[in-house]
């Protein structure tokens, strides 16, 4: 494998659960944000809108809502600090919504792997947080009208922070390839 700085980075990107509440600066942050702008397109629609939540009251104010989501289906309540805190101390949350329609799921998805790709080549790790795209505005449609333009859908949402206490290793990958 050739071992260039770009593996390096793809290579050294992890999930995370719990971060550092260190912030991200915003020379970092608008970096991350213009590899999310360069992602491919399907035919160049740009469909995008991106919602970075950085300031204080945002983050309280997504908190609020994050937290008051109820715990996912057959956990039990006294098992639920096992989850933790939904906000995982992050300093920053990005929301990538769409209008509905051609590839706008796509073009979100590969928006925000391009953002996690380029945050951990400045040691920022990220965390993709499914029940926010899943549940979250369904819960709170207010908060909706306040993150994304009206008439768009989120289809993906994540945490971004310098890597909390918990050491990843999550061993080799064993996807299944063909070479025909
Ligand atoms: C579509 C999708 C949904 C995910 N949802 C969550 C989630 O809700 N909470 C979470 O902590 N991690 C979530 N993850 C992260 C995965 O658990 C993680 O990517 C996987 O365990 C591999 O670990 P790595 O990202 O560190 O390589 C999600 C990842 C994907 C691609």
């Amino acid at each position: 494998m050739i071992y260039n700085e770009t593996m390096q980075s793809i290579l050294a990107r992890r999930s995370y659960k719990v971060f550092d509440s260190k912030p991200i600066d915003d020379e970092n942050l608008e970096t991350i944000i213009t590899a999310g702008l360069y992602a491919p397109t399907g035919m160049n629609r740009q469909p995008w809108h991106f919602t970075v939540i950085k300031s204080e009251e945002g983050l309280a104010r997504f908190a609020q809502a994050r937290r008051s989501l109820p715990l996912p289906p057959g956990i039990p309540p006294e098992a639920a600090a096992r989850f933790g805190d939904p906000m995982r101390n992050a300093p920053v949350m990005i929301l990538v919504s769409a209008k509905e329609g051609g590839t706008s799921f796509e073009d979100s998805c590969l928006a925000m792997e391009n953002m996690f790709i380029a945050a951990a080549s400045f040691g920022i790790m990220s965390g993709w947080d499914h029940a926010t795209v899943k549940d979250l505005f369904n819960h709170d449609p207010e908060l909706k009208k306040e993150l994304i333009p009206e008439g768009y859908v989120l289809y993906a949402a994540a945490f971004f922070g310098y890597p909390g206490p918990e050491v990843k290793d999550r061993g080799e990958r064993k996807g299944t390839v063909q070479y025909i």
